[in-house]
Parts: C-alpha cells; structure tokens; sequence
C-alpha cells in the first residue's frame, strides 16, 4: 500500500495530511526518513510519524454520539476538562471528532478512525448542511430573520444563505431551527448575537441527511453502512 494511504488508516491524517508528513521529513519507515510520495510499505514494516509508531486499523468505524454541554471536542484539553472521548470508553477503535462543537453546545457529532472521511466531510467545498435548533434571547424581528436569512457580516465576510425559521415562541425567548453551510467558529452564536439575541442554548441535530435521532444525550452507536454514504460526498447534504 502507498505510503500516504497506510498513514490515513492508521486513523492519524487524511491522505492529503499524510502527504504534507511525508515531504515535511516527518515519517520514518524502517527508521530511515521517506520523503517521496508512494514509497510502499506493508504491514511487516515498522511505520512511525513524528517519532511515533503507528498500526493500520483493523476496522473502519463511524460513531454518532449525542454530545452533553460541558465536553469539549478535541482529543484532550490542555485546562482538562472532559473530552467527548470520555463518553466513548466501550469504543475500541482510536476515533476522533469530526468537525467541532462548543463546550456548551449538544448534540450531533461524528467520531472516526478514517483519517479520508473526517477530511472530506469537514472541507469547506462540501457546503454540508449543519442544522441547528437555538433558543435565543426574545423573538427576532421579521426583518432580523431576513439578514440572518441573506447573510450577515462576521469578521468582514458576509455569511452564506441560511435557513431560519422559528419553530416556537416562549415568554422571553424562542427557538430558531437555523441550517447554515459553513462552519465558521461559534458562527450560530455570533450571527445571533450581530442581531442583538444571544444565544441560550444550542443543539445541532443533523449532518447532510444524518439526522440525530432518538439518541439520548451522552448516548452513542456505530453508523450502517447506508448512514455512512448518506454523510458521506453529497453537496448540500
Ligand atoms: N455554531 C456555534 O455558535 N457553536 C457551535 O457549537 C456550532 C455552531
């Protein structure tokens, strides 16, 4: 197998990742630096990325977790508070989230140990659409949900067309089903706050077609395979 291809199932980088490992001298095979692309390696070889060895995986494995509010996405925190991974200890299989979610914000999130797919299902070009349910502050006005609606200038870019649409009405706040195409950070939250209604709580509820479901929070499971394609290079979900 190429080079760029074992190190992407290992589950540590994306092929194209993989790539910038390799011509950066930062991958050993049998001890000696390779720098050309597509050298070829078995599994008899001994593979190690910045120092590290590495063992492809024995499975390609996708999660759909429900995330709590007070877990951060990353693979560990540097202030140590708890990772989503703490939520997945019966999970064999070294995954990792794909994309992110704020600390506070629950919801759907996908975990994997196939380096290509969390490339390719968080580029930019995908436009996958990430919908959101967001209790805000009051009800914004008609003509507020008409500039969330066309796009809204956050660090001096206009945001792309999103869905808005209020779903309920309470005393001092409402909740807005909000499905946008990018994944600017904190992007729900600031374009709500542009608008003058912060944001209370936040839960993501689908990815492309892949819905969250009867997931309990901190809940789990493994996608089908049909889930899997559903996520998976389709634009506009
Ligand atoms: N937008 C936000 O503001 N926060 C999230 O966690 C996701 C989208």
């Amino acid at each position: 197998m190429r080079l760029q291809k074992y190190i992407a199932h290992c589950g540590i980088a994306s092929r194209r990742h993989a790539e910038e490992l390799i011509s950066m001298g930062k991958v050993r095979v049998n001890g000696k630096v390779i720098t050309e692309m597509g050298t070829l390696v078995s599994e008899k070889d001994k593979v190690e990325v910045e120092g590290k060895p590495i063992h492809k995986e024995k499975r390609l494995v996708y999660v759909i977790l429900n995330k709590p509010s007070g877990y951060v996405t990353t693979v560990s925190d540097p202030e140590g508070r708890k990772t989503v991974l703490d939520l997945l200890r019966d999970v064999e299989e070294r995954v990792y989230p794909v994309g992110r979610l704020d600390y506070d914000t629950t919801g759907l999130i996908l975990l994997t140990n196939d380096g290509d797919f969390a490339y390719e299902s968080t580029h930019p070009s995908k436009e996958t659409a990430k919908t959101y349910l967001a209790e805000v502050m009051g009800l914004p006005s008609n003509e507020n949900l008409q500039k969330l609606r066309r796009g809204i200038p956050l660090d001096g870019k206009p945001t792309s067309p999103a869905d808005i649409d209020v779903i309920e009405i309470k005393d001092k706040s409402s909740v807005i089903k909000v499905v946008i195409h990018e994944g600017r950070n904190r992007q729900v939250k600031r374009m709500f706050e542009e608008v003058g209604h912060p944001v209370l709580r936040l839960k993501r509820t689908a990815l492309g077609r892949m819905q969250l479901g009867a997931l309990k929070l901190g809940q789990w499971r493994y996608l089908t395979p049909q889930e899997i394609k559903l996520v998976r290079g389709r634009k506009n979900g």
